[in-house]
């Protein structure tokens, strides 16, 4: 059999050239139409059953060994996001407001490899893979619970999850995992205030839903300082505030909306509980209305603890043991958390960062670029830890 290395540096200049492509032709979320062919046919040419499409515009690929045993899941998502590229390289996005700023190209193209070099080695493996590459993971309600409902998971019936997050905050040639609850709860709420509008002069003749509206984000932020466990994670933000439209008018209704961020299950029910309650009652104090309505999001990404010690066991052989390092906890959102409640496992990160060549802009942001020599090293991860899964009794 060929040594792992010796296959990844077969595929390391072909997982560029993918990475490359979907750069060029990112999609929206649910939109990703030629990215969900351009998997589908590389699946099917490598001999791999593929489902196509599921949950819209997701793939699904299943890899059965020569003989039976345990499946494993490793997931990429495929999505891009609403954002004008302001790099100025060869590969630079082909659509004007749409740019693979996650790192998603990136995933999609590791696994792509990474199913590649496992198919070449089917015959020495037992049990099966199933490659589920996500639509959407960007937006709620995201594509991971699509797939779920669909049945990614069920036949063959998944024993371990594994997915991986490109990183920007971590220098390239790491890898970083950390058991536990990694990413947050991020849930969403919409508050629309109801009152009397008027003349600016005559206030006592109206109900100020600008004025309800402060005091209302002012109550909200005391939720969490005032009621929360200070070693205990949460936050609130309102992010957008919408009230008036000239100076002199009082206005007769305002809009607050923003997000709320736990790891805790508990208390996030508290804290959806206490925005309704907060924002309806100082409303209410100040004669206005308010209705509320609270978006359930991703729940919170808790990676297993005992495949989290695997995956930072294969990552010390990946790329040695001063390289793999244990990762912040963040408030972001991933819907990863839903393959996670099904089946134990570890979603973790792989470095992409590297100041000497500039590469230091954040995810999300029109100039974000990764080093693509984390790419082999993501398609060395896969490798590994599939193959050594489903080689233990
Ligand atoms: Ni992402």
């Amino acid at each position: 059999m060929v040594s792992t290395r010796a296959d990844i540096r077969t595929i390391a200049e072909q997982v560029v050239r993918d990475r490359r492509h979907l750069h060029m032709h990112p999609e929206l979320g649910f939109q990703e139409h030629q990215t969900s062919r351009f998997i589908a046919d590389r699946l099917r040419a490598l001999g791999i059953d593929t489902r196509a499409p599921i949950a819209e515009t997701g793939v699904m690929g299943i890899l059965r060994g020569r003989a039976p045993g345990k499946t494993v899941l490793l997931r990429a998502d495929i999505d891009a996001l609403p954002i004008d590229e302001e790099n100025d390289v060869p590969y630079r996005s082909t659509v004007p407001g749409v740019m693979h700023a996650c790192g998603h190209d990136g995933h999609t193209a590791i696994l792509l490899s990474a199913a590649e070099i496992l198919a070449s080695r089917r015959d020495a493996l037992r049990g099966a893979i199933v490659f589920a590459f996500q639509p959407c993971e960007e937006r709620p309600p995201g594509g991971a619970q699509a797939m779920i409902a669909q049945g990614v998971m069920d036949d063959p019936k998944v024993d371990a999850v594994f997915g991986l997050h490109l990183s920007q905050e971590l220098p390239v040639g790491t890898v970083a995992a950390r058991p536990g609850p990694i990413m947050a709860a991020a849930d969403m709420f919409r508050l629309e205030i109801a009152g009397r509008g008027g003349h600016a002069a005559r206030p006592h003749e109206c109900v100020d839903t600008a004025l309800v509206a402060a005091q209302v984000m002012v109550a909200l932020h005391a939720v969490v300082a005032r009621e929360v466990n200070p070693l205990e994670p949460a936050v609130i933000t309102v992010g957008q505030i919408q009230a008036g439209t000239a100076p002199n008018v009082i206005p007769d209704s305002a809009l607050l909306r923003g997000t709320v961020r736990t790891f805790d299950p508990d208390l996030r029910q508290v804290l959806a509980r206490r925005v309704e309650e907060v924002a309806t009652s100082v409303a209410t104090a100040m004669r206005a209305t308010c209705r509320c309505t609270y978006e359930w999001g991703y729940p919170a990404v808790i990676n297993e603890e005992t495949q989290t010690a695997f995956v930072a066991n294969i990552a010390r052989q990946a790329v040695g043991e001063t390289q793999v390092v244990t990762r912040d906890q963040s408030m972001g959102g991933e819907d990863f958390a839903y393959f996670l409640q099904r089946a134990p496992g570890c979603f973790f990160n792989v470095g992409t960062r590297n100041d000497s060549r500039g590469l230091v802009w954040g995810h999300h942001h029109p100039r974000f670029d990764i080093d693509e020599a984390a790419l082999p090293v993501g398609v060395e991860m896969f490798v590994r830890l599939t193959e050594a899964y489903l080689a233990r009794d």
